[in-house]
């Protein structure tokens, strides 16, 4: 049995497999520009962020209908459970689909007809992310979130992806007032391929509670000082920093270092279809590569569930973290 975990990072659209890829342009009518899986496996070399972001988006082309979303979600839900998932906050990138003309509401309910029924299908326990393209404008994130208002008894949150550098927080200052205003949860992607300035701001002006990566706190001692004192959760994606050459290596990746400034760490896995490995292969590779002991996994785990948008539902969450207790290593 694996270790039970919450999984905190995690890109619905990243999670589209080449195989159900290849389903879905057969269903849709739509024509990929790879002749099979093993071609579009080998378009998975990326150099950084953005030729990754360019092949996500561009496979997105194959989702339309309620119908693909509810299966793309129900596809990870099983491979996550499989991998001692209990918990699982997904990101949507709504504009990617707006823009080609899938509706807000395509996307919601199609995900939820997989998300309302994952606890009895999969002992899955979910939260909804909505995330706002941080490449596109204030303007068009602002739009998004009024083209949400019919949804929200499902969404808990919003977040910022996409193209980090030239994309400072602080471009989305009114839209997270907003947001917080319709008393919804804020995180942010801060310090992937950015700079440490960007996880002050994404605390500081659009009051996220959570940074998703971080992981370039490293380089700033007085920002680490204060995550540690906040104890801000981090959601990090080390197969992805590798993907992404965030880090040159696993063995390099300061995960270690972080957990013994008492930083909260968590471990996610972002794109599990692009990068390599869902949440339990994230904690595999870490404990292989950079030794973490058992202690260690089980406080990734812990801080996962602390971390994790469970306050409508303590009872659920104590739970969780008793199985993180009581969970005995093979
Ligand atoms: N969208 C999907 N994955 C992402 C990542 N790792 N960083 C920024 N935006 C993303
Ligand atoms: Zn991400």
């Amino acid at each position: 049995m694996p270790l039970p975990k919450a999984e905190l990072h995690l890109h619905v659209e990243g999670t589209l497999e080449p195989e159900l890829a290849f389903e879905l342009a057969a269903r849709n009518g739509v024509k990929l520009p790879y002749a099979d899986t093993d071609e579009l496996r080998e378009a998975y070399r990326f150099q950084d962020l953005q030729s990754f972001l360019d092949l996500y988006y561009e496979l997105m082309a194959v989702l339309r209908t309620e119908r693909d979303f509810e299966d793309l979600a129900n596809a990870y839900l099983a491979r996550a459970a499989a991998q001692g998932v209990r918990h699982a906050e997904i990101f949507f990138d709504p504009q990617a689909h707006t823009s080609r003309g899938v509706e807000m509401g395509t996307v919601v309910e199609g995900l939820w007809r997989s998300l309302g029924r994952s606890v009895e299908n999969h002992g899955v326990s979910t939260r909804l992310i909505m995330c706002f393209l941080r490449d596109r404008s204030a303007e068009s994130a602002m739009r998004t979130l009024e083209d949400a208002r019919p949804h929200l008894g499902r969404i808990v949150g919003v977040g910022l992806d996409s193209a980090e550098v030239g994309h400072p927080p602080v471009k989305f200052r009114e839209v997270y007032e907003a947001a917080a205003a319709l008393g919804l949860r804020r995180v942010a992607h801060a310090g992937e391929e950015g700079p440490p300035e960007y996880i002050g701001q994404a605390l500081d002006v659009l009051g996220v509670e959570r940074v998703d990566h971080g992981l370039r706190c490293v380089e700033d001692p007085a920002l680490v000082e204060r995550l540690v004192r906040e104890r801000v959760p981090l959601t990090l994606c080390p197969l992805s920093n590798v993907r992404l050459r965030t880090v040159d290596t696993l063995a390099a990746h300061p995960l270690p270092a972080m957990l013994d400034a008492g930083l909260m760490c968590t471990v996610n896995s972002d794109d599990p279809a692009y990068f390599g490995g869902y949440a339990g292969d994230n904690f595999d590779a870490v404990r292989t590569t950079l030794g973490l002991s058992e202690e260690r996994l089980r406080e990734l785990a812990r801080n996962s569930f602390l971390a994790s948008f469970l306050e409508d539902d303590e009872e659920l969450r104590q739970r969780y973290l008793a199985e993180v207790e009581a969970y005995e290593f093979p």
